[in-house]
């Protein structure tokens, strides 16, 4: 009975039954803990069910905001979903602390977003290459149908290069295409036009004699998208950092700058350093109905554009002048995919005012540059256990099913003292002792 055939196909009900009974060990406590998680209004709870295969509930996350971003002259409240304990209250930190130096500035340095038709082709590859133009616009031809739309909304097709990849494997060339999405991500748009020159690209080509054999591999968005940038800066006078404890404004801004130039040149510290960066961005991007995977994938490539894996900020100190930027690449949308389904992505994009998706782009840099921000703040001063570690003790406490005043007591306690498990274990311990009067 492990095994199933036809699973799809079962009611929600049907399902949930199959997996406690072959599962959960036909625990009727788990089959209504799964049921409690549903959406009370049914109509909701039919678009969260669509929205994917085999589902059986709903998997709760915490949605928060993070406000007084000063972006652009602009106030804005970023929602974030995220579970991480401590990067809502970094951001928010990072926020309040550049809204009081000038806020975050940005710009949009690029939108293309590219895709690719992998191909073998068997033939004269030099007549190929002479006849490509020709090719490219019967391509480009035979795909308006599906590129009108978007081009009535100001995008399409920017170009189709050949590249020759042969120095890899025998007849390997692929179809590059550049597109302009508009406000929506685009793969599906950019999936159906690839699909769309795939199969002229063989029926022109492969059905030539004049040419040779075409073999499809392939043909889908590539997510890396290296000229579909936002950039986020921040830069005050380096005395206008402040001081942080013994440490002068100097002193700070010197050791941003050499915490970010060791992210630059070294891929482990980069790979955090980029880590935390993701912990802003991606938190934006699933509030608002973005898929985090392919912004991710696209950011750690695009940080090892150089042939080493880098830090995705930069700092410089020049003239007196403190410099923090980010350059992210960043694939978003704000129409389409789950962007009018999901409740809660809807409601995310209200608070930021129903962006276009080139400031949705910057939205998301200014998280990863804030994040960023925050982390090398904390570490190159207090250390990042202190902030880190309050609600890290706060999720210890729930575990241990700590009481309201139990936790005043315990954050009070650990004030100058290690958190651990076994230290907030015995903490508990000694004071139910003490309050039941045990010796
Ligand atoms: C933790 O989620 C993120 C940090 O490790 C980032 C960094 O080291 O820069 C604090």
């Amino acid at each position: 009975m492990k095994k199933i055939s036809g699973y799809s196909k079962l009611s929600k009900e049907q399902k949930i039954n199959w997996l406690v009974e072959n599962y959960l060990n036909n625990d009727e406590t788990a089959k209504s803990e799964l049921i409690s998680y549903w959406h009370r209004d049914l109509h909701t709870q039919k678009i969260l069910d669509e929205f994917s295969e085999n589902t059986i509930t709903n998997y709760f996350f915490p949605f928060s905001v993070a406000p007084n971003f000063l972006i652009n002259g602009e106030w804005y409240c970023l929602p974030m979903a995220i579970e991480e304990s401590s990067v809502v209250a970094a951001m928010s930190n990072a926020a309040k602390y550049w809204s009081e130096r000038g806020g975050f500035t940005t710009e949009i340095l690029g939108t293309s977003k590219v895709g690719q038709v992998h191909f073998i082709y068997k033939g004269d590859e030099a007549q190929l290459k002479a006849d490509f133009s020709t090719i490219k616009n019967q391509l480009l031809e035979g795909s308006k149908y599906i590129s009108y739309n978007m081009e009535q909304r100001g995008g399409g097709v920017v170009d189709i290069e050949l590249v020759d990849m042969t120095q890899h494997e025998a007849g390997y060339f692929q179809l590059k295409a550049t597109f302009e999405t508009c406000d929506s991500m685009g793969a599906n748009f950019i999936n159906t036009c690839l699909e769309e020159y795939a199969s002229t690209l063989k029926e022109l080509v492969g059905n030539n004699p004049k040419y040779g054999t075409v073999k499809i591999i392939l043909a889908i968005v590539s997510n890396y998208t290296p000229n579909c940038i936002a950039r986020a800066t921040v830069s005050c006078k380096v005395e206008d950092l402040g001081s942080f404890g013994t440490i002068s404004a100097t002193e700070f801004a010197e050791k941003m700058r050499l915490a970010v130039r060791m992210a630059e040149v070294d891929p482990h510290r980069a790979t955090t350093h980029n880590k935390g960066i993701y912990n802003g961005v991606d938190a934006v991007i699933i509030a608002t109905g973005n898929d985090f995977r392919a912004v991710e994938a696209c950011g750690h490539t695009y940080a090892a554009r150089n042939g080493t894996y880098g830090s995705l900020t930069h700092c410089t100190i020049e003239n007196g002048i403190f410099k923090f930027w980010i350059d992210l690449p960043l694939a978003v949308g704000t129409v389409g995919g789950l962007t009018q389904l999901h409740p809660l992505v809807k409601r995310s994009l209200e608070i930021l005012g129903n962006p276009n998706a080139e400031q949705l782009m910057a939205f998301c840099a200014v998280a990863g540059l804030a994040q960023n921000f925050a982390a090398l703040k904390a570490m190159t001063t207090v250390g990042i256990q202190q902030g880190h570690m309050k609600m890290h003790l706060l999720n210890i406490l729930n575990y241990y099913h700590a009481t309201a005043s139990e936790k005043d007591y315990a954050l009070e306690y650990f004030k100058d003292k290690v958190v651990s498990f076994t230290t907030t274990r015995v903490m508990l311990e000694q004071l139910r002792n003490a309050k039941n009067g045990v010796k």
